[in-house]
């Protein structure tokens, strides 16, 4: 790859690499082969049911293929506390075995192909990568979610703040007309939107492993009080940059690189609808989800289509505890998911790849389940880079997008943002939204950052501060 970072990359000992690997990985491990077991016990208990002799043997398989799964996934959590070598990815016909096991071989040269060796964002990329792996071999589990069950039921849990943004909107709908004719108007809400949206990205299952469900409540509090707070832990804000660059869009496509599905797939939804309903600039909405189970909580087309369709299900929310909705508040969300089916429908809002895409699909899309730091945009997904240079404004997502777009390496936390993001700079209007959850940061002035680390502040990593990050295009 033609673009070197002068700094090398954060390792796994780094300190919420260390976290990751010694806490994070074996819960969300275990918490995929408990789903595996729940699901395989399931099984058979309707083989026991089942009468059709052919229907039993597919069951039969299906459970045996289950079991086998749950095997590779404990030998795997057994060779990673024990820093293991990372084992070649079985060639399963889907896109970047290739370029991952490319990878082993660079890492193994240098001695650095072990689970703590190895750079932390190539192994965490490779986790999911190789667990995609266990799944493709298989006959029955090929399109088998091992995270669906918790990003629906986190996503349940959202029920009061999802209501309470749906009201926000139906408020703004009233004044629709104004509002789309008041520049000065729509820069308020418009700035709100980014900071609702930015918080949005708090809520990541990955990262939530020791969270209770009131304290990711709390994550998700809206509302312009809320967002005063939370301001000051904004350690770089653009907003002004952005809103001088979109106010200049007339009719223009906005990109989404989607991070998680659920409450920050709302927002984002949310964003998105206020920028082509409420305001002149922006006419359509692209969205770049996931096509394999990625990082746990990352949108997969079905989670995009999905998603809508739960907000249209009245008792979506309706089973949580101390929930007092009433019917005008569920009208108001009512209203907006329905307004949302009519614009995918009319592909105003439209996925980078077919909605029905399978889990797996072979795609461009496939550039942002690499290993690769999104540096090497250009040079290896040429299309994919002339696509996003049409947009008029392309939205990175979240703390995994924003390693890769820095290479997750350890720049000092005052290199300007633009340089760490090397050739990809310019190439088309990007912004980044990013709460903190891993070591890399930068654009954030030296004397702040290292008040913080004085203070014994963890704003790289817990979760409490975050970074809005815009460069405009040049080339
Ligand atoms: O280990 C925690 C972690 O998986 C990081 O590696 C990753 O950057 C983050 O959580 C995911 O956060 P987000 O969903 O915001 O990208
Ligand atoms: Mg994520």
């Amino acid at each position: 790859m033609s673009f070197k970072a002068p700094y090398p990359p954060y390792d796994p000992l780094d300190t919420a690499g260390y976290d990751t690997v010694i806490r994070r990985w074996p819960i969300i491990i275990t918490s995929v082969i408990d789903e595996l077991h729940n699901k395989c016990h399931f099984l058979s208990l309707q083989l026991k049911d089942s009468a059709e002799e052919a229907g039993k043997a597919e069951l039969e398989e299906s459970v045996a293929e289950g079991n086998q799964i749950i095997g590779k996934i404990s030998k795997l959590k057994y060779e990673m506390a024990r820093d293991r070598e990372l084992e070649p990815i079985d060639e399963d016909g889907e896109p970047n075995v290739e370029v991952y096991n490319k990878g082993l071989e660079e890492l193994k040269a240098e001695a650095k192909n072990t689970w703590f060796t190895a750079p932390w964002l190539y192994a965490e990329c490779y986790l999911y990568r190789l667990l995609r792996s266990y799944f493709t071999a298989t006959k029955h589990w090929k399109l088998y979610d091992p995270f669906l069950s918790s990003k629906t039921k986190t996503f349940k849990h959202s029920g009061d703040s999802v209501y309470k943004l749906a009201t926000t909107v139906y408020e703004l709908a009233k004044n629709k007309d104004e509002l789309r004719a008041d520049p000065a108007k729509i820069e308020v809400i418009f700035k709100e939107m980014i900071q609702m949206c930015l918080w949005g990205n708090a809520t990541d299952l990955s990262l939530l492993t020791h969270l209770t469900e009131d304290d990711i409540k709390n994550l998700q509090t809206v509302g312009k009080d809320a967002q005063a707070v939370r301001s000051k832990f904004i350690l770089k804000d653009d907003q002004e940059e952005v809103w001088n660059h979109v106010k200049g869009l007339k009719g223009a496509r906005v990109d989404f690189v989607l991070d998680n599905a659920g409450f920050e797939l709302f927002t984002d939804l949310v964003f998105a609808d206020f920028l082509v309903t409420y305001t002149p600039f922006v006419s359509k909405v692209v969205f770049h989800p996931k096509v394999i189970p990625w990082f746990v909580s990352d949108v997969l087309p079905v989670d995009f289509v999905q998603t809508i369709e739960q907000l249209l299900d009245p008792t979506f929310f309706s089973d949580l505890a101390g929930k007092d909705t009433s019917a005008a508040v569920e009208e108001h969300l009512h209203a907006m998911a329905k307004r949302w089916r009519t614009y995918v429908e009319q592909g105003v809002f439209e996925l980078s790849v077919p909605l029905e895409s399978p889990i797996g699909v072979d795609a461009e899309a496939a550039f942002w389940t690499s290993p690769y730091p999104y540096w090497n945009l250009q040079e290896l997904s040429p299309a994919l880079a002339d696509d996003l240079k049409k947009s008029g404004l392309v939205i990175f997502k979240g703390d995994l997008n924003y390693r890769k777009l820095t290479g997750d390496v350890k720049w000092p936390s005052w290199t300007p943002f633009i340089e760490a993001i090397g050739p990809l700079a310019g190439l088309f209007p990007l912004l980044s939204l990013r709460t903190n959850k891993a070591d890399v940061a930068v654009g954030v002035p030296k004397e702040v950052s290292e008040k913080l680390d004085q203070e014994g502040e963890k704003w790289r990593v817990d979760g409490r501060y975050a970074l809005i990050s815009f460069v405009p295009a040049t080339k």
